[in-house]
């Protein structure tokens, strides 16, 4: 099949199918450290079990496993298509699919095992960090080389933010990860204090812009014309929406550490420029919505459309609610509490979970050369994530401004109105509702494994039916 085939694209088979499947494990470890806040009993003194254990788990199965699949299966497809060329090298794609999914396996063993440089979203230790190093820049090298051997004359724009990605995470990955091994599976960073916060947020923040929405924009300008048949609203407004967020993202890391030993300047001008952001991702979310202007009803019988239209609403309201978080009085709120919790799972369900849903859909249709299996449960899925979301953050919006003001309620005396505990104790309503809103969201990525799954038995078996029309 390879061989015949006009583009590599059995490599992207391959990263399209893990990618849902890393969806259902890293939502349901998700849900199992969801459920551990709220009944603490569910850690079972297992060591290997526990939150502290399972959380850095959860998120580089979603993360990394889950994000990276979908962002390496988008790139190959799309760099193809848009340059009209095959992918530069075959073998070296391959070596990153093996790779990804050999570094993946040692997460999942290191991390319950405890080991870790204890750096968030930058967990694993030193030699893991360099077999990353090693397969993003085999990654970034070929899709940079079949861009090279491009038979269309300009570039477009996706290809532009997969690139921006490339590059920012290759250097902040690296960066980050120096460290002074003292064993196999030990090491300590070169940077202490102050400087150690700051490296470590500057790449938190830029793996969420660069990594969680550079990528996933370059995803949304290839798969939203697309899939709605249109070209893009304005082509114009998306090459100023990547050379804006570009030049913004990366000022924003200081807003992870308002009122820190960090100086007092840092965080405002990390507030200031997360306030200007709203500007490039609002005009970004407005360019892809639009795109569906004069075509809305599309969404009454395009269920693949509706993932990618809302996420785009997720993206807008995610985006909207950081740059708020980010001022200091607020953040004096919600620094600490559940809030920032929901805002991250409000970016992460909403947006990258929906729009990464959309473009596997339309991959697995085009790779596979058939409609879904079924349309009925790309219906279903949507309404179970969105419905999942939707609760998950309400939950999280209560709980979380609801932990600031307990924190911070005084008497007349001085004397803090509430203890600690009193605070937990309060959380565990809206923790219960935070399992169920995040049980649906994972019972939504089963049921898109499953019907991934019988689309592709019934491409095998008999290639050109299907049950039901994927679009009427
Ligand atoms: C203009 C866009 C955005 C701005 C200015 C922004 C701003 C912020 C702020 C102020 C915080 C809380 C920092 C703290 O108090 O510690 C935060 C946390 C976070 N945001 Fe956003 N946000 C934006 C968009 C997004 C999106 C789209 C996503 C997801 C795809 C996202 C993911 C996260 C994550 C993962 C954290 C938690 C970091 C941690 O403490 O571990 N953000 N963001
Ligand atoms: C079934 C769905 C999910 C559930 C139930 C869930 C649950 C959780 C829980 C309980 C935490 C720990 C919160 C804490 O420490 O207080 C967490 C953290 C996190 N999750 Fe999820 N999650 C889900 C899906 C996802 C997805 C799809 C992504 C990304 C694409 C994601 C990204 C993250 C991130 C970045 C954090 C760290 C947040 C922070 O440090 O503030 N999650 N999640």
């Amino acid at each position: 099949m390879e061989t015949t085939e006009k583009y590599h694209f059995d490599v992207v088979r391959w990263f399209s199918v893990a990618a849902v499947i890393y969806l259902v494990v890293g939502t349901l470890v998700g849900v199992i450290i969801a459920s551990q806040l709220a009944w603490p009993v569910l850690n079972f003194d297992i060591p290997y079990l526990t939150f502290g254990r399972l959380r850095p788990l959860h998120t580089n199965a979603v993360i990394f496993a889950f994000g990276g699949c979908v962002l390496m299966a988008t790139a190959f497809y799309s760099v193809q298509r848009t340059c009209g060329v095959k992918l530069w090298s075959n073998k070296l794609a391959w070596f990153t699919f093996w790779g990804w999914n050999l570094i993946i396996v040692s997460a999942v063993i290191t991390l319950p095992l405890g080991l870790t440089s204890g750096k968030e979203y930058a967990e694993l230790e030193w030699p893991i960090d360099i077999a990353i190093a090693v397969v993003w820049i085999a990654y970034t090298v070929n899709f940079v080389m079949t861009i090279a051997n491009r038979k269309s004359s300009h570039i477009y724009v996706s290809n532009w933010f997969f690139l921006g990605m490339m590059i920012m995470i290759t250097y902040l990955h690296v960066v980050n990860s120096l460290a002074i091994p003292v064993g196999m599976f030990k090491s300590y960073s070169i940077f202490s204090g102050v400087q150690d916060a700051m490296i470590q947020w500057w790449w938190g923040h830029n793996a969420v812009g660069f990594y969680l929405t550079a990528g996933f924009l370059g995803i949304m300008y290839y798969f939203v014309p697309k899939q709605a048949n249109r070209p893009m609203f304005s082509y114009r407004l998306s090459v100023i929406h990547f050379w804006a967020l570009t030049f913004g993202y990366v000022w924003l890391g200081a807003h992870h550490l308002q009122y820190t030993a960090l100086p007092d300047w840092t965080g405002s001008l990390g507030a200031a420029i997360s306030i200007a952001m709203i500007i490039p991702s609002w005009g970004g979310a407005i360019n892809g919505m639009m795109t569906l202007s004069g075509a809305w009803d599309k969404l009454r019988t395009d269920y693949v459309l509706r993932f990618l239209i809302a996420s785009l609403a997720f993206y807008a309201m995610s985006t909207f609610e950081g740059p708020i978080m980010s001022i200091k009085t607020v953040n004096a709120l919600s620094h600490y509490t559940d809030w920032t919790v929901g805002h991250v799972h409000s970016g992460a369900l909403g947006w990258v979970g929906m729009v990464a849903a959309g473009a596997l859909y339309h991959m697995v249709m085009k790779l596979w050369n058939t409609e879904m299996y079924s349309n009925k449960l790309i219906n279903t899925h949507f309404w179970l994530a969105t419905i999942g979301t939707v609760i998950y953050i309400i939950a999280l919006w209560i709980s979380g401004i609801m932990q600031g003001l307990m924190w911070r309620d005084y008497d007349a005396f001085g004397t803090l109105t509430y203890t600690f505990a009193e605070s937990v104790a309060a959380m565990h309503p809206y923790y219960v509702m935070r399992v169920v809103g995040g049980f649906l969201y994972m019972l939504g990525g089963v049921v898109m494994l499953y019907n991934v799954v019988m689309t592709i038995r019934q491409a095998s078996t008999n290639p050109s039916t299907s049950a039901e029309p994927a679009r009427a």
